[in-house]
């Protein structure tokens, strides 16, 4: 459910008409519901209560970092889950307090792990023995034990897109399912570190609880054997992953998904930590473009739009599906026709849907991208030499630039030509 509706057939964001901002900011730009930002961390939060569950929910700032986002869900309560000194450093400047940050990322450096250290976040989770053996240095070198997780991989196929699967035995993350326990009991002789958990993430975009409810029944064997060794595992960080609709799937609800975590963990007396990013942002953000020109192909009809792939990188990335519907819906007797939605830059990957059926629209109408408030601006780049896309946060009737368009002046300020120019 979101706060992106048709008032007299035109799209708003709670009270705010799109095509207002589009007057006002320019197009495209990225445009957020706080409403539906705090509907979906409440009916998150929520449903972990309702099953019982002693939880922490830690945003993914990677699926969303902007500022005022992260903003939304701390004034809810909500912690983060980061994994970049920027993320930390950003959450931390949107009032996320140290004690609800957890660090996650297979390539942590050095002066991360020194950044993280010294603003006493809640845990670091770690996902090599070389990252474990140089924190426990970092930490004992403050006179610190950090508490740490072990992120370990349960070998479970999440069943989704193959680029965001996570937690199988040949992917990078985490630590190798049966050497857990030996890298366990290195842990425990550290100086630096103190073990409070084990972590997990299988993977994004999950549309079925049998991969959790697997990985779920994995940590919990690995729970009971790393106890019977003497560890006092008290902390479940159980990642994120739960799926959004964006072709008419239908992942499992909030609730169904608390269930599995109650059934399967809910009696070890752990606290849990959750990771959830696209859930919470996911339908909560809309990209808007304008059409530049209707181009009759000699198969099809193009709509090329001034959004580009370096603003919603998705669907070249991943084939991904985003509904694309029109700002101003069609009017009576207007029969939809087949378009392909591409952009400006000079791939053909610079597509964003084939023969989709929309509304006939014309050069300077204006349409959006459904659910772009995950992995949308947070993965957008200025290839093409395009400015990063502006993102727009709306309240009620109000809205806010909360991300401004730089200039292309600031863009170049980073460059210099050489003295031997
Ligand atoms: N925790 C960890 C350790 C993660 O690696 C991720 C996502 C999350 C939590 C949040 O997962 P979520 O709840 O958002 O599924 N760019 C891709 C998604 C990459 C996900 C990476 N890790 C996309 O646009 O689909």
């Amino acid at each position: 459910m979101n706060h992106f509706d048709y008032h007299d057939g035109e799209l708003y964001a709670e009270q705010v008409a799109i095509s207002r901002i589009a007057r006002e900011v320019g197009t495209p730009f990225y445009c957020y519901s706080t409403a539906t930002l705090v509907r979906h961390y409440t009916v998150f939060a929520d449903a972990l209560k309702a099953a019982g569950l002693d939880a922490t929910v830690c945003f993914a700032c990677k699926a969303n970092p902007n500022l005022a986002v992260i903003r939304t869900f701390a004034e809810l309560g909500a912690g983060a889950d980061v994994v970049s000194e920027g993320e930390l450093r950003q959450a931390l400047a949107a009032g996320v307090p140290p004690g609800r940050i957890v660090f996650s990322g297979v390539g942590k450096t050095l002066h991360e792990l020194e950044f993280a250290v010294a603003k006493g976040i809640l845990q670091i989770n770690v996902e090599s023995e070389p990252e474990l053996l140089l924190l426990s240095q970092v930490a004992a070198a403050r006179g610190v034990r950090m508490p740490i997780a072990l992120r370990v991989n349960p070998d479970v196929d999440a069943g989704t897109h193959a680029k965001i699967t996570t937690g199988k035995k040949e992917n990078k993350f985490g630590i190798e399912w049966t050497r857990a326990r030996e890298v366990y009991a290195l842990a425990q002789s550290l100086p630096g570190v103190e073990v409070v958990g084990v972590a997990c993430h299988i993977g994004s975009q999950l549309t079925e609880l049998e991969p959790f409810r697997e990985a779920f029944l994995r940590v919990r064997d690995l729970v009971a054997l790393l106890r019977a060794d003497g560890i006092d595992i008290r902390r479940l960080d159980l990642g994120g992953g739960l799926g959004v609709p964006y072709d008419g799937e239908t992942p499992p609800s909030p609730a169904a998904y608390a269930k599995v975590m109650a059934e399967t963990l809910g009696d070890l007396g752990c606290r849990i930590v959750v990771e959830p990013g696209r859930l919470l942002v996911g339908n909560a953000g809309i990209l808007v473009s304008r059409v530049v020109y209707v181009k009759e192909g000699a198969t099809r009809t193009f709509l090329i739009v001034d959004a580009a792939m370096n603003d919603l990188m998705r669907p070249a990335l991943y084939d991904a599906h985003h509904a694309i519907f029109p700002v101003h819906q069609a009017r009576p007797g207007e029969e939809p026709v087949e378009v392909d939605v591409v952009g400006p830059v000079c791939e053909s990957g610079d597509t964003f849907a084939k023969q989709r059926r929309l509304p006939p629209m014309r050069s300077g109408d204006l349409l959006a991208f459904g659910t772009a408030g995950a992995y949308g601006a947070a993965m957008s780049s200025t290839y093409n030499t395009r400015p990063l896309v502006p993102e727009v946060l709306v309240k009620d009737e109000a809205y806010a630039v909360v991300r401004a368009r730089p200039s292309y002046d600031e863009m170049r300020a980073l460059e210099s030509l050489p003295d031997w120019f």
